[in-house]
């Protein structure tokens, strides 16, 4: 069945939605809609699939299991601490080593929008044949926000600006009956209130976005598990100093360039990866600040990276907002 017609056609109401009632209404239309079929969702363990994820369990507990996939793509020891978030649970969790299979469909791929086309279609593939192992679940449920709509070409004015995994990226042929998609109609900060409401514990509701294709998008130029590991250990870098800010800004990561310079490393010169941090602040993620961090503080990341992260001759900072540039690279 093709979902794409449907997504990209969806507009929020003008009216907007009233977050008191919010909760219950897509309860019964969760309800309604998949009667006592199975359900199986996509959990990155980011903010929208885990608040997606506390809805389901809400409206339709037992029926729903959560398949996280570790893509190999994930930020250092996440892969870990969602398994460990959601282990305690009512719900069916199945956690999915996929690493290999999504670094070999990306092997020799450059281009933004082909790595995310890829992505999404592994995404897909991993689900259908891991459903297939749980027998019948007819209903994909995704934690597809309107920004994402918006950013896919589908809100009321748009162009394509960005594929997201989870919209333009979906193939032609998948093989479940129909898409669960609860908080289509919503935005990030809604997103965020409901999660609240539903009594997820604050670090989860509350943690920066994650771009569902995962590091790919800030790993620029072939994605490789060396690459990535680089950009992994200098992620962790970034998002340690800025958590530990009484204020930190609304996201912030850090990107492996595919400019290579001349470092100087034990008195060896060394021709390395340039590696960008990024740091910014928005109300809607439309538009965004980059943030005017301290230089001590940008100093110490990057004398930080320099000495901790091997193969890293350089370390720059992202003074552009958006727009024109996006948060992300790719
Ligand atoms: P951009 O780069 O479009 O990012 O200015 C805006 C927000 O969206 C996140 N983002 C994504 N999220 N799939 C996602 O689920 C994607 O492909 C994607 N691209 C960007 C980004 O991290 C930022 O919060």
């Amino acid at each position: 069945m093709s979902h794409q017609a449907k997504q990209l056609r969806y507009v929020r109401p003008e009216s907007g939605f009233d977050l008191d009632t919010y909760a219950a209404d897509q309860i019964d239309q969760i309800r309604d809609q998949v009667g006592d079929s199975k359900v199986l969702l996509a959990l990155s363990g980011g903010v929208d699939s885990s608040v997606c994820a506390a809805l389901l369990a809400e409206a339709i507990p037992g029926q729903l299991t959560c398949m996280f996939v570790d893509t190999g793509l994930m930020r250092l020891h996440e892969a870990d601490q969602v398994e460990a978030a959601f282990a305690d649970r009512n719900v069916n969790f199945v956690r999915v080593e996929a690493e290999d299979r999504f670094l070999a469909k990306l092997a020799g791929t450059t281009d933004p929008e082909a790595k995310r086309k890829i992505i999404g279609e592994e995404f897909i593939r991993v689900f259908e044949e891991e459903a297939a192992k749980l027998g019948d679940i007819p209903f994909l449920a995704q934690g597809t926000i309107y920004p994402d709509i918006i950013e896919s070409g589908g809100g009321a004015h748009g162009d394509t600006i960005k594929s997201h995994h989870n919209v333009g990226g979906l193939p032609e042929d998948v093989n479940f009956e129909a898409l669960v998609e609860p908080l289509i109609g919503l935005y990030k900060e809604e997103v965020r209130a409901l999660g609240k409401q539903l009594g997820l514990p604050e670090y989860l509701y509350t943690r920066q976005p994650f771009p569902g294709p995962g590091l790919s998008v800030r790993c620029i130029g072939e994605v490789t598990k060396p690459r990535l590991d680089t950009l992994r250990l200098a992620d962790a870098i970034v998002r340690e100093e800025l958590d530990a800010l009484t204020t930190p800004p609304k996201q912030y990561f850090a990107i492996i360039t595919n400019s290579m310079s001349t470092g100087v490393v034990d008195d060896t010169r060394v021709y390395a990866p340039v590696i960008c941090v990024r740091a910014i602040d928005t109300v809607d993620f439309v538009t965004a600040e980059y943030v005017q961090l301290p230089h001590s503080l940008l100093s110490k990341i990057s004398q930080r990276i320099t000495s901790e992260v091997p193969g890293v001759s350089r370390v720059v900072y992202d003074i552009t907002s958006k727009a024109p540039a996006t948060v992300e690279w790719e």
